[in-house]
């Protein structure tokens, strides 16, 4: 008898704990604008993995791909209420808020993927971060990135000149808006997920992207030529609500921020591969590749830093940390 009622106390309090665990867990929920296909949907899941396993399942994350939550805007307002716990965002969403952040798409900035990585690291780009609990509510863990950014045009562009006068799709925000208007170019905003159809409907001639979108959103179906031109780089930032960030401990905050920064940072070695495959691929559906650098732009760089050096004093710190890692 007194056997059986031991082994019942056992019982109940190894029932108890699993119900206090259950009851403190914690699903957190992860917007993205991009494709469940897309590397920062991947790098999101395999962190969630990874933040389940040393959390002892304390935390989990549910993503939500594809602008299921709404566009980035809607998602930094999400963000800001507690309505979302965290996302993987464009910091060309934050530019909108912050247009600091603007000197990231500095033309020409850094030349391919792994250099990104060293400058989004170094002293300026890791400053920016410190703005958004004050001026966006939200909390930035750490920055990775998207592949390089190019055109892929549905007409021939074998020099500037061919731009002048075109529809070119953009992502909705200043700096690269002012680029296009600079080229001569009507820049068009438009998020990710309506660009296949404005491609195929001419509602836009060409779209500023870069090789993996080309590929995934299949956007080389309805453009011929792609100028690699690889003319900027494209941050994404890992966020976290600010109203979550409150609640959690210090340990927790130190853990959560580890593994965002660990998987956002693994991209950068990830998209050198990634962008070789990719343009393989568009290669072989038939897309014409036009190679061009800085020289193709010709006097429109300079243009562009002129007016940003304006609007971001900060870029002139950011350009010289630029300068050092080349
Ligand atoms: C874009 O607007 O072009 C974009 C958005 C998210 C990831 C990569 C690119």
């Amino acid at each position: 008898m007194k056997t059986r009622t031991k082994m019942m106390g056992v019982i109940f309090a190894a029932a108890a704990f699993v119900f206090s665990a259950a009851a403190s867990a914690k699903d957190l929920r992860l917007g993205l604008i991009v494709p469940g296909t897309h590397a920062w949907s991947v790098a999101a899941t395999a962190m969630g993995n990874d933040l389940r396993e040393r959390s002892d399942g304390k935390y989990s994350i549910t993503i939500f791909p594809a602008g299921q939550l709404g566009s980035e805007a809607r998602m930094l307002q999400q963000l800001q209420t507690g309505a979302l716990d965290m996302a993987f965002m464009t910091t060309a969403e934050i530019t909108n808020r912050i247009p600091d952040f603007g000197v990231l798409y500095a033309p020409y900035l850094v030349h391919n993927v792994k250099q990104a990585g060293t400058l989004l690291n170094g002293p300026t780009a890791q400053g920016l971060l410190d703005k958004l609990p004050a001026e966006a509510g939200v909390v930035g863990l750490g920055y990775g990135t998207a592949g390089m950014r190019l055109m892929l045009n549905a007409y021939p562009t074998n020099s500037i000149a061919a731009i002048n006068g075109r529809k070119m799709r953009i992502t909705p925000f200043a700096p690269v808006k002012d680029f296009y208007q600079l080229l001569g170019a009507a820049s068009t905003p438009m998020p990710l997920p309506d660009v296949y159809d404005a491609l195929a409907n001419g509602q836009v001639d060409g779209v500023d992207a870069d090789l993996e979108l080309v590929w995934k959103l299949r956007l080389y179906e309805r453009g011929s030529v792609l100028v690699q031109s690889n003319h900027m780089m494209f941050p994404v930032v890992g966020l976290v609500s600010g109203r979550l960030w409150a609640q959690l401990s210090p340990e927790d905050r130190a853990m959560l921020g580890e593994l965002t920064k660990k998987h956002l940072n693994n991209l950068f070695g990830q998209y050198t591969a990634i962008e070789a495959e990719m343009l393989e691929n568009v290669q072989k559906a038939g897309v014409k590749v036009v190679p061009a650098g800085p020289e193709f732009f010709g006097d429109k760089l300079q243009q562009w830093e002129t007016l940003w050096l304006k609007k971001a004093p900060v870029l002139a710190d950011l350009r010289r940390e630029a300068e050092s890692i080349r």
